[in-house]
Formats: C-alpha cells, structure tokens, sequence
C-alpha cells in the first residue's frame, strides 16, 4: 500500500461530508475518495441486515479503488457493522460512534442526550456504550425520523427545519440536557439551527475532530502518512439525479463534480 494512495469515507449520503471537512482541515496532503450511498439512503430506518450488506459493498469499492484507510463515516453503519467489517477487509478502518464519553465527562448539570438514528439507538454496539457511562450521567436517546431527509433536501434553514429540530431539542433540555451529542454525521450541518435553540443551556458534541485524528494516527502508525502535497477529492454517488452535484457541492463549500457508480 502507497502513501499516495487515498483515503476512503463513505456515508448514506451527505451526512459524512461534515467528516471529511475534518480530515481535509487535520490531512490536507491527502487524497480522499468520498462515497455516498445515495441509492439506499437513509440507513437509519433500514434494516440491520441491509445495513451490513452496503457497508460491506461500500468498503469493497473503497478497496477495489485502492484506497489505503475506509473511514465509515456514518454512526448507524458504524455501530451496526463495524465488527464484521473489521473481520472481512485486511485495511485500517475507521467507524464514527456518538461522543457520549466526551459529553458525560463535560456535562456538569450530570444530564446529556444523545439525538441519532433509529438503527443507531437500537444497536447492540450503542447501547454497550450507552450503558458504559450511565452511571455517571444520565443519558437521554432521541431517534430522530425526518433530519436526515431534512439535511439531504438542503432545506436546514427552512421554517420547517427550525420547527422539527426544535421539537427535538427542546424537551431535552427541560429535562436539564447540557451537552448535545450529534450521534448522526448528518446532524453536524444542523449545527446553526439548533444552536440558536440551545442558546446558553447546552452544547453540542461533535465527533469529525477525533475522528480526524484516529485517522492519523491510523496512518501513522501503518506508516502511510503521505508527507506534503496538496490533497485532491473526487466525490462518488451510488445514485445520481439532477441536483446531487450541487448538493454536495454545497455542503463541500466548492464546485464539485460528482461521478455516478
Ligand atoms: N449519517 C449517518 C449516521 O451518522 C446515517 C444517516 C442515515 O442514512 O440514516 O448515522
């Protein structure tokens, strides 16, 4: 494996973009190829098993394309499917699960929740998790149906964005909620509509910073850190329509070219 070689993130959809905004900023020599797997998104609602068999494919074109690292960068195909990922594929992977240690060890009013998919909650693998620190804190879980279909529109500073975030965030924080985790990569372009709402009560918890850095540190460690240069990223999509250029383009920040697999 080369150092040239680039790194691989896919996501259902839009979602994982605000994880590659942090391995761009933290790796910007590295090439990255970004999936989204727009064919079968949302992942959330969807089975267990359809969750498994798309990562699967989704890690095995990363490979064929010969990128060097996958970062799953999806929490509901993360905490469904890492395990058997790690198993089949002879490559450093990446998954993306909710920041709970890190809200629980910064909460001081002891109260944090955590707004994901209905697969994500349900997991085995979330609720081990889950109960790793729920003698610490107390942790609220809110399944949230509706923002991912909310962020893939592009509409996240509709009324009716404003309307359906509010009525997810604010019973948590009558409930003393101080830390917000984003267990869902898509969430992370939410982020300016619900801090409006939070206003002082709470903070949101992201997850691409360290996700950034494990990935680094994966590469360190294999010795495939790709040393200077100006890092390229080619965007792929599993389905293609009329807008999926510029909807990816603009949550990207630049014009982009999306290819159809
Ligand atoms: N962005 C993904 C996550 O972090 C999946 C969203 C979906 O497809 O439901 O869970």
């Amino acid at each position: 494996m080369a150092k040239k070689c680039p790194i691989g993130i896919f996501d259902s959809g839009v979602g994982g973009l605000s994880i590659a905004h942090g391995i761009r900023s933290e790796l910007p020599s590295e090439d990255i190829l970004y999936v989204a797997d727009l064919g079968y998104s949302p992942y959330g609602s969807k089975a267990k098993e359809i969750i498994e068999d798309r990562s699967e494919y989704m890690v095995d074109y990363l490979c064929k394309q010969g990128c060097k690292v996958v970062v799953v960068a999806c929490n509901t195909a993360t905490v469904n499917s890492i395990a058997m990922l790690r198993e089949k594929f002879d490559i450093p992977i990446v998954g993306v699960e909710p920041g709970i240690k890190p809200a629980a060890m910064q909460s001081s009013t002891g109260v944090i929740a955590v707004l994901a998919t209905e697969q994500t909650i349900k997991s085995v693998s979330f609720q081990e998790l889950k109960n790793r620190f729920s003698e610490l804190v107390k942790i609220e879980t809110r399944a949230c149906p509706g923002l991912v279909e909310l962020v893939e529109s592009g509409n996240i500073h509709s009324k009716k964005s404003i309307s359906v975030v509010s009525d997810y965030v604010v019973p948590l924080l009558s409930k003393g909620a101080d830390r917000i985790v984003l267990g869902c990569t898509h969430f992370s372009f939410l982020a300016p509509v619900m801090e409006p709402i939070l206003k002082d009560k709470a903070r949101l918890v992201d997850t691409a910073k360290p996700v950034a850095l494990e990935v680094k540190n994966q590469l360190t460690n294999h010795d495939l850190l790709r040393p200077c240069g100006v890092g390229e990223i080619q965007f792929c999509s599993t389905e293609m329509s009329a807008n999926t250029s510029r909807k990816i383009g603009h949550l990207w920040g630049d014009k982009v070219d999306v290819l159809g697999i």
